[in-house]
């Protein structure tokens, strides 16, 4: 499959890199590509990754990843434009972290969540949002905690979108619980978790740590 990321930090080149390792064809979007290319030279001849502008990853990927910085990313996205990502799948796994006041703040919760800023920017675009709640290192490699018996979470209008996008975490990932929330409203729920694990982070010193619902 053909799969592009908005972004090309840590979590675009962790979940970028494990994506060719499974034989995907991953191009990473970034403001300035040739700072990809140390991550280039990581992959084997014939392994299918690639670096180019925003645009050309959205345009490149059937399905899309945004991996920027959640108070940046409706922006960033709009430099895209929406024919590059009308009737395609966004996998929104931003948060939106504000350190501008020099303390962890969201910049948008409570009556509203980024996943729904950039589904109202993006009407034509199914904007799932998933991952947002796990370190990049968890993300790829969910056994590595507990066997894999902890929890994802996924929230979305489109419910197509939302089944497609659990069988690729499956699939891809290994992630074997994802629990669908709802529509896109429930990001604010999965978003404002981040309160909790940067406290969980303070106290544990490390974000090797997840979620089990105990029902
Ligand atoms: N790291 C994690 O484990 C983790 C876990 C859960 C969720 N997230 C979320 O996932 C997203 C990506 O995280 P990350 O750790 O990969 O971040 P990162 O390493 O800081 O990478 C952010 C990316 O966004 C780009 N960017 C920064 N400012 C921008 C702007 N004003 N306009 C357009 N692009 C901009 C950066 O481009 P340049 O390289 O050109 O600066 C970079 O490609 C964030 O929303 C984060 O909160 C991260």
């Amino acid at each position: 499959m053909k799969i592009g990321f908005i972004g090309s930090g840590n979590v675009a080149q962790t979940l970028g890199r494990a994506l060719v390792r499974l034989g995907h064809d991953v191009k990473l979007g970034a403001r300035t590509p040739s700072k990809l290319n140390e991550w280039l030279q990581s992959f084997e001849p014939g392994e299918k990754a690639s670096a180019g502008s925003y645009q050309e990853a959205a345009a490149h990927g059937d399905i899309v990843f945004n991996a920027t910085p959640g108070t940046v990313s409706v922006e960033a996205l709009q430099t895209v434009g929406h024919q590059a990502l009308d009737g395609k799948i966004l996998i929104d796994l931003a948060l939106p972290l504000d350190f501008s006041n020099g303390d962890l703040r969201l910049s948008v919760a409570n009556t509203d969540s980024l996943g729904e800023q950039i589904q109202r920017a993006f009407p034509n675009t199914k904007v799932v949002k998933t991952l947002n709640t796990v370190t990049s290192a968890l993300m790829v490699n969910p056994r590595q905690l507990a066997e894999g018996r902890h929890d994802l979470f996924i929230s979305g209008n489109d419910i197509e979108a939302k089944r497609e996008v659990t069988g690729y975490l499956k699939d891809w990932f290994g992630w074997q619980n994802v629990i669908d929330l709802g529509d896109i409203s429930s990001a604010r729920g999965t978003e404002a978790l981040l309160l909790l694990s940067s406290r969980v982070y303070g106290a544990v010193g490390h974000m090797n740590f997840n979620i089990k619902i105990v029902r």
